[in-house]
């Protein structure tokens, strides 16, 4: 009864993945308890990654048998797991429990014939699924449950922080609410599977990995899939089997460096997505950014895509972020309220600009928590101090050694509840000495600050760069502002907090609704004068116009 078509390219629908990231049109449901995973990162990748190559992505009909189409698809092999979302349409995920399952399916799928339009016979598997016989097929329907992609409408949010039960409750009710999925994470290695699927026609052997949010446990339902293209791999291990007195290298093409090479790839894998990708749309090559990049968006799985390469310090980070966020159960929590909380008073914005990125923020948090008595988070020198031999990693002549094995670092003794953590933060922040200290997570102490910029956190690897470079003055005063006035509402309501029944925003909801926050009665709450907001506008506008590869380049 199903006809499999292969998914032309260019569909011309383009989704508004902000529209659709605040509209909740994507949206998921699983993921309750905090599952800090406790795998190493790399082994983590590796399953995830094996995991998306045997699995494929369907476009299906709104009316289908659920049954029917897994039986059909069975014909191919054992299937693993598979589940349906909605994102302008139908979709299912269906993860076979081998690889040949997938050969055997792309086997029998047809490239669809348009009438007057042509097809791009590009073979990838991303399907389009037709109804050979759709009366039959409907008289046997039964509903197909639909995983959720999206986070929380504020209405929604506010009402299960005003019910929760203390502000502990508060901060690990957002964080579930928040936190990927299990499904929305399978989805994000899936999407990279399929790029690198476009990506190995030119270079076999490549990979096209996950970074950044989607992967450092710190990702919200709706973030940008931020992905590399890793061609370090190729013909490693051939090399290493060669014995004998000849030695083989691979005859290529020389460039005068290694950043017009990556120029060089990202401008034809660019143009391939945008050419042949089935379902890459707005393809953009920024290539000239300090960190070039692709970005498109990827319209079945609705995520906004950058596509860099040569990008393995990032990569890097990511993993030490996933480090820490995986050693105490109260640091994601606290991430992904300070985000939220940024997200809600218009100090992040998903446009690059003057503004303090979600990387900075956490940054900001880790620090902050590497100098509580005692400290919840070691140091990266004290990280660095108990790796062994397998973990050493040199990156372009930088030090990115840490030890990644998590069992190998002891848990802290600091009990310290959320409550007071959140309000510390925000009191620690709000008098921090930003005009003379530099944020430094290395040392886990205030430096002097190296040069003038505002605000001045410390790349942890490459050590002379300052990561919050974009940040304008203005920009951290607003911050400045907001931290001292959230530890205030903090101190106020912990002296008397309504009850629960009353319906009143308190604690963390109190703290991130601005529609709430702007009824507290505070004189600091004043609008600012229409000069300054023109600054603050005219400061975003020069900022992104100079560096826009600021916010997403990994560098
Ligand atoms: P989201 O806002 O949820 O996307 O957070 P993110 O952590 O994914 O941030 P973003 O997409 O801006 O950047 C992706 C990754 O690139 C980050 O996680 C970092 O590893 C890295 N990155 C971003 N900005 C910088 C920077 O200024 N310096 C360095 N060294 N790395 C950066
Ligand atoms: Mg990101």
């Amino acid at each position: 009864c199903f006809i499999l078509l292969t998914v032309l390219n260019k569909i011309s629908l383009i989704a508004d993945l902000q529209g659709l990231e605040q509209a909740g049109v994507l949206s998921l449901c699983v993921g309750s308890e905090d599952r800090t995973p406790k795998k190493r990162f790399s082994e983590l990748q590796n399953e995830r990654r094996e995991q998306a190559q045997r699995t494929v992505l369907i476009h299906c009909p709104n009316k289908i048998n659920e049954k029917k189409f897994l039986k059909f698809l069975s014909q191919h092999g054992p299937i693993n797991t598979h589940f349906f979302y909605e994102s302008f349409g139908l979709y299912a995920v269906v993860e076979f429990c081998q690889k040949e399952s997938v050969t055997s399916l792309q086997n029998i799928t047809r490239t669809p014939s348009l009438g007057p339009e042509a097809a791009i016979p590009f073979k990838s598997r991303y399907f389009n699924l037709k109804l050979r016989n759709s009366v039959n097929q409907t008289s046997e329907l039964s509903s197909i449950q639909c995983s959720n992609q999206s986070s929380p409408s504020s209405k929604k949010l506010y009402q299960l922080l005003c019910c929760a039960e203390s502000v502990d409750d508060q901060l690990n009710t957002l964080l579930r609410e928040f936190q990927l999925t299990e499904e929305n994470t399978r989805l994000r290695y899936l999407t990279c599977s399929l790029i690198e699927d476009v990506a190995a026609a030119y270079f076999p052997d490549c990979a096209v990995r996950p970074f950044g949010s989607s992967v450092n446990s710190f990702g919200k339902l709706g973030c940008d899939l931020d992905m590399f293209l890793d061609l370090d791999e190729i013909g490693k291990f051939t090399a290493q089997k060669t014995s004998g007195n000849f030695l083989m290298e691979f005859q290529v093409k020389n460039v005068p460096s290694e950043r017009v090479a990556t120029q060089k790839i990202l401008s034809v894998i660019g143009e391939c997505l945008d050419q042949f990708g089935p379902g890459c749309v707005g393809v953009q090559r920024i290539l000239n950014a300090r960190c070039p990049l692709v970005r498109f968006s990827h319209q079945a799985s609705g995520f906004q895509c950058d596509l860099t390469a040569n990008n393995r310090i990032a990569l890097k980070s990511s993993e030490l972020l996933y480090m820490y966020g995986a050693l105490d159960s109260r640091v994601r929590a606290l991430v992904f309220s300070v985000r939220c909380w940024a997200r809600a008073h218009s100090l992040t914005s998903s446009i690059p600009g003057a503004w303090i990125t979600n990387f900075s923020l956490t940054m900001m948090v880790i620090f902050f928590l590497q100098r509580r008595s005692p400290p919840i988070l070691p140091t990266l020198d004290y990280l660095k101090t108990l790796a062994d031999a397998e973990d050493k990693c040199i990156i372009e002549g930088h030090n990115c050694t840490f030890v990644r094995d998590l069992n190998r670092i002891k848990p802290s003794g600091n009990t310290e509840t959320l409550e007071l953590l959140l309000k510390e933060f925000f009191e620690y922040f709000g008098n921090f000495a930003f005009n003379k200290n530099s944020i430094n997570i290395r040392q886990g102490r205030e430096q002097n600050k190296p040069e003038s910029s505002p605000l001045h956190i410390q790349n942890p690897f490459e050590t002379s760069l300052n990561i919050s470079k974009n940040v304008s003055q203005s920009q951290l005063q607003k911050f400045v502002d907001l931290a001292r006035e959230s530890a205030w509402i903090l101190h106020q309501e912990g002296k008397d907090r309504p009850s629960p029944s009353s319906n009143q925003p308190w604690g963390l909801a109190a703290l991130l609704l601005p529609s709430v926050t702007n009824n507290v009665p505070l004189s600091k709450k004043k609008k600012k004068p229409a000069s300054e907001r023109i600054k603050n506008l005219l400061d975003s506008i020069k900022s992104s116009g100079a560096e826009n590869s600021i916010a997403t380049n990994g560098r």
